[in-house]
């Protein structure tokens, strides 16, 4: 495994959730993070327990091109490097075929798709740098296969797994590995009210996940994980 020591990983939509709980798993191992959210103060709040020294928290809003950016120039400046990225910040809308007002669905495709894509064209030279980048892009069971008439979500997360094996392709000679994670039901806010039948303590726990993104982001360039599918419930994959 790698050891983490001096390498930074930037993490969206770390204020809450799955990508607090992978901040939380990151910092425990001895990473430099640089995290991402759109309210910059609640976020400091809410990380306040970690070591400054090793945490730049930023803005991050990320359906704008402009944040993105400023957000890797500052990781950069402050660390001088960057060894991983998780794109985490995401967003459920309804938005099913008929619906004729398109407006969910755009945003679905800036925050889910636009976003990762963005933070990934601009972290590419510096994990290709790096010689052992790492891209972790958290999408969803609903990126692999279709259960309900959300065609939005999961045309976004179906979406993040094609830009997750462009993204090995691209990055591969160079010692980048991407991995894409698709989770059913995460208890967190988003799942709050999506299968209230379901106990939430039955759903998989975030810092399960965070565990699995940890594990993915320190394994070695010959020991590459493509997709991580994580059920809290039987299903059949193949
Ligand atoms: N929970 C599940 O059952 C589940 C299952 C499969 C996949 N996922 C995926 O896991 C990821 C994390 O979800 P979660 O369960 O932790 O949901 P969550 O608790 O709703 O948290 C979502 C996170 O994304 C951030 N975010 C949303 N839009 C953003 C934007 N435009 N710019 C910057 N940050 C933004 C949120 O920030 P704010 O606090 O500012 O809103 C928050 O930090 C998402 O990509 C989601 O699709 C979740």
């Amino acid at each position: 495994m790698l050891s983490p020591q001096g390498r930074v990983v930037m993490v969206s939509g770390a204020n809450r959730g799955i990508g607090l709980a992978i901040a939380r798993c990151l910092h425990a191992k001895g990473y430099n993070l640089s995290l991402g959210a759109r309210r910059l103060a609640e976020l400091q709040r809410t990380v306040d327990e970690l070591d400054r020294e090793r945490v730049l928290c930023h803005a991050l809003e990320a359906a704008d091109a402009i944040s993105v950016k400023t957000w890797v120039d500052a990781t950069i400046q402050r660390f001088g490097r960057l060894d991983g990225l998780v794109n985490n910040a995401g967003i459920v809308r309804s938005a099913t075929i008929l619906d004729e007002d398109e407006t969910a669905l755009d945003e679905l495709w800036k925050v889910n798709v636009k976003g990762p894509l963005r933070l990934t064209r601009l972290a590419m030279p510096h994990l290709k740098a790096s010689g052992s980048g790492r891209i972790v892009n958290i999408a969803s069971l609903s990126g692999k296969r279709v259960r309900n008439d959300q065609v939005g979500y999961a045309m976004s997360k179906f979406a993040v797994v094609a830009l997750t094996h462009a993204t090995r392709r691209l990055g591969w000679d160079s010692g980048v590995r991407a991995t894409v994670v698709c989770p059913s039901f995460v208890a967190t806010d988003m799942s709050a009210h999506a299968n209230s039948t379901f106990g939430r303590q039955n759903m998989t726990q975030p810092d399960d996940l965070a565990e699995m993104v940890a594990t993915v982001i320190a394994l070695p360039n010959n020991a590459a994980v493509a997709e991580l599918l994580v059920n809290c419930r039987y299903e059949e994959m193949v």
